[in-house]
């Protein structure tokens, strides 16, 4: 038994608007990333990945691949798959 609460994909795809909360998974963790939205250095594009994966999206912008990032990203962490 974890440390964090077990949620399923499909919770995860109900949280992608501001007013929903915005969540996205990362590996087997789930982020509750709602409070950076307005914070993210590459603007709105964030929203595309609300309720999924960031792994296509980090595929592509290779600029998240970085220590400093997942440390920010692991300050959201609110459970796991
Ligand atoms: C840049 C975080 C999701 C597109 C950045 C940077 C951070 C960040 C910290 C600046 C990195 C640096 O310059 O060292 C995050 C986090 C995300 C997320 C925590 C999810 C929780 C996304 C998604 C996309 C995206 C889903 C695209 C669909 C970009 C782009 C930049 C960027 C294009 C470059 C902005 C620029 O320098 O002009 N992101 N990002 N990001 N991000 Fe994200």
């Amino acid at each position: 038994v974890g440390a964090y609460p077990i949620f399923t994909r499909e919770e995860v795809t109900k949280h992608r608007t501001l007013q929903d909360g915005v969540w996205v998974t990362f590996g087997d963790s789930v982020y509750d990333i709602t409070d950076f939205v307005g914070l993210h250095p590459g603007g709105s594009k964030i929203m595309l990945a609300a309720g999924g994966s960031l792994e296509p999206f980090w595929a592509m912008y290779a600029v998240h691949n970085q220590q400093h990032v997942l440390e920010l990203l692991g300050e959201y962490k609110v459970g796991e798959l």
